[in-house]
């Protein structure tokens, strides 16, 4: 049946791809700027709360619906009963959430390509004429997304595994690099102060909301992608101790982040609350400034960033194509390509509206809460990347926990897992899971929809 899906080499082949798809702009762009909107220490202790007590439990959900299935996404609703409406709002719409994420990430992926190139030629004079300038954004983008589909097309364990494990440690090494060397200038123990005590007084409502966002977009949760990628497992494989990999990479890597960026920030006295310019903005003058070397510096942490990037572009095309390929019998290079071109089209709104399109640049909607959105990139991150994630994330729990069998899923966590049913202090780790996926998650993630769209 699952002849010619392609399966994981191995366990640790799959931790890489899973663990790649997480670690992304999320972690080192998008984590740094959320916690210094939120006050630093205290926001990244209740995110690593969040991690645990509602990541990881859905992390397992994902990955286990897609091995006891042994689908793609909606294949793996339609086999477990899923009615139209549990496809549409489950299955359909997670497929959704990858492909639109997937346009306007790699317009951002692409900047990090310009970035790596600026730091030995300088034609990026400052972030605003670069991003407005169509000839520099838009060969970018195409260039990143080329790469992407190369890689998606070598298939499982020839493309995406091997590029992951390459990649994954490279990355790793060049955030330790970049690290060591932003802990050694002068005044960046202000910042790792700012960054590593938490003031519990700073604790919100609005806090706890952020930093549960930004665990699912992070995590790679809620995008069908653990589905996916948990349908390449083998049944031996343990879930449980690939899931607390994959899980502890993300974390580790968003924590780094935040020591390769806050002492900097600290050190040249600039702003940490200053937003999504924090990284594209501030660390270029941050590397400039440096007395030697800044320039390898700050071109070894685009390429970081462009690394993590592209092995979550990867799973972004993974989610649609392995859609096609099994449902649809058409063949991987057309699904990878096809996807890829589309995504690109759907992405040249987001790309010109850093100032090349007026109309792009300054078309503004209404969002939740009395905010509003401006320019298309932000537009399609608020509906896709915010608020569709979490009605996914929601949905898939409601569904595993409420409409399926959910013990069933419980003995396929356990399956290659012995560990999974062994009783401890009373419980077994099975039971606790059935609590949280069927209580936990859909009460947290309930409580945070209602509270995104301004009903509390
Ligand atoms: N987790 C990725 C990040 O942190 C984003 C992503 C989500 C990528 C879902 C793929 C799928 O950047």
């Amino acid at each position: 049946m699952s002849v010619n899906r392609g399966q994981w080499g191995s366990k640790f082949g799959f931790i890489m791809a899973a663990a790649g798809s997480a670690v992304g702009l999320g972690n080192i762009w998008r984590f740094p700027y959320v916690t210094g909107q939120n006050g630093g220490g205290a926001f990244v202790f209740v995110y690593i709360l969040c991690v645990l007590l509602i990541g990881l439990p859905l992390i397992y959900n994902e990955v286990a619906l897609g091995r006891f299935t042994g689908k793609n996404t909606i294949g793996a609703f339609r086999d477990t009963g899923a009615n139209k409406f549990w496809l549409a709002t489950g299955a359909v719409l997670a497929l959704c959430v990858s492909f639109f994420v997937l346009s306007y990430y790699s317009v951002i992926a692409g900047w990090t390509i310009g970035y790596i190139i600026s730091e030995f030629t300088n034609f990026i004079k400052d972030f605003q004429t670069f991003q407005a300038t169509p000839l520099y954004v838009i060969p970018l983008f195409a260039l990143f997304m080329v790469i992407t589909i190369v890689i998606v097309t070598g298939g499982i364990a020839g493309g995406i595994e091997k590029a992951s494990k390459i990649l994954m440690p490279l990355l790793f090494i060049l955030v330790f690099l970049v690290m060591l060397r932003s802990l050694t200038l002068p005044g960046a123990m202000a910042g790792v102060k700012y960054y590593l005590t938490p003031d519990f007084s700073k604790i919100t409502g609005k806090v706890i909301l952020s930093a549960l966002g930004q665990a699912f977009f992070s995590l790679s949760v809620g995008w069908g992608i653990l589905i996916t990628y948990g349908s390449y497992l083998p049944k031996n494989q343990s879930i449980v101790s690939s899931g607390l990999w994959v899980g502890f990479m993300d974390t580790m890597v968003a924590l780094l982040a935040g020591l390769m960026i806050f002492p900097a920030v600290f050190a040249f006295g600039k702003d940490p609350a200053q937003g999504t310019a924090l990284v594209f903005q501030v660390l270029p003058d941050v590397f400039n400034s440096l007395p030697t070397g800044g320039n390898i510096v700050g071109a070894l942490f685009f390429l970081l960033l462009c690394v993590a990037a592209l092995t979550s572009s990867i799973s972004m095309i993974e989610v649609p194509a392995s859609y096609l390929i099994d449902e649809k019998k058409w063949r991987r290079k057309h699904a990878a390509w096809t996807i890829g071109i589309l995504a690109f089209i759907v992405g040249i709104p987001s790309a010109l509206s850093g100032g090349a399109s007026e109309l792009f640049t300054n078309m503004q909607i209404p969002f939740f809460g009395g905010t509003t959105k401006t320019g298309f990139l932000d537009i399609m991150d608020a509906i896709f990347g915010e608020l569709f994630i979490v009605i996914v994330a929601f949905m898939t729990s409601l569904y595993a926990g409420w409409v399926i069998d959910t013990r069933k899923l419980a003995e396929e966590i356990a399956t290659g897992a012995p560990v999974f049913s062994k009783k401890i202090a009373g419980i077994t780790p099975a039971q606790l899971w059935v609590l949280f996926i069927k209580y936990v998650c859909p009460v947290v993630i309930g409580l945070v929809l209602l509270s995104t769209i301004g009903i509390i």
